[in-house]
């Protein structure tokens, strides 16, 4: 793990983005992993909105995109990328994929209508937004979800273990593993995607009391029903 003095937003190398290699193959066992399951939930809450409300078409891209949820909403024109080839793995072999990382490769230029980014606070950062903006074509879109600053802030500065700009998993071995988080207050985030040349079309947020039952003690303790789970930044690549 490498540490830096930058702001957290210019780059999120306080570690590595092939660290999630390191718990790919649990990642998704919501008894180890709780916080992960109840995110997925909440995100897969929005998206049948989403989708339902704008039928994303055309050349899609889901980057970070782990087991991709995605692809439970459009296969057709789907690509999916990500920095670990082992969360890629976990997609059926006949999907299109591209092993990459949104901070330092191309993942294309004008080619997408739609990118989406899943839980995309590991790389969250100005060099990915750029990359967004460049890999749209005029005219596309791109949705990205990050947990929200309300619980992030909560949570993370209530406890001693806790570190900002990381989230903390404990693996099966009981071990703790930091791996990059990069969530911002609206305003911040918002300037990040205006820099980028991007404008946002609408932020909306998934509140806790949208999920039937919450399983994760890192939530429930943290954030009544009425607070923030999830912030949704919905952008458009207007030239
Ligand atoms: C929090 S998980 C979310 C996965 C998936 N979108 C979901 O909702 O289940 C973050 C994912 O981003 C990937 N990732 C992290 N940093 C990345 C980077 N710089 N470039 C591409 N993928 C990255 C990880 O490998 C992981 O699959």
């Amino acid at each position: 793990m490498k540490s830096t003095n930058r702001l957290a937003y210019e780059s999120s190398e306080i570690a590595d983005a092939v660290a999630y290699e390191s718990i790919a193959n649990e990642y998704y066992d919501e008894k180890l992993h709780p916080t992960c399951a109840d995110f997925r939930q909440a995100s897969s809450i929005y998206l049948t909105r989403f989708f339902g409300e704008n039928n994303p078409r055309g050349r899609l891209a889901d980057i970070g995109c782990g087991r991709s949820l995605i692809a439970d909403f459009r296969e057709q024109g789907l690509v999916l990328i990500d920095a670990s080839s082992e969360m890629l793995l976990q997609n059926p072999s006949s999907r299109e994929k591209r092993l990459a990382d949104v901070e330092r490769d191309p993942i294309g230029y004008s080619e997408f209508d739609w990118i989406f980014a899943i839980l995309g606070d590991p790389y969250n950062t100005r060099a990915t937004w750029a990359n967004i903006g460049r890999a749209l074509k005029a005219g596309g879109r791109c949705l990205f979800i990050v947990p929200s600053y309300e619980w992030a802030t909560r949570f993370r500065t209530r406890s001693s273990e806790e570190k900002p700009n990381l989230a903390c998993f404990i693996n099966a071995r009981g071990e703790s593993i930091f791996l990059p988080s990069l969530i911002f207050e609206q305003k911040d985030q918002e300037k990040m995607i205006s820099d980028a040349g991007l404008t946002p079309v609408e932020t909306e947020h998934v509140l806790v009391g949208d999920l039937a039952h919450v399983k994760s003690p890192k939530i429930f303790k943290v954030l009544s029903r009425d607070q923030y789970l999830l912030d949704t930044y919905h952008v458009k690549k207007t030239q």
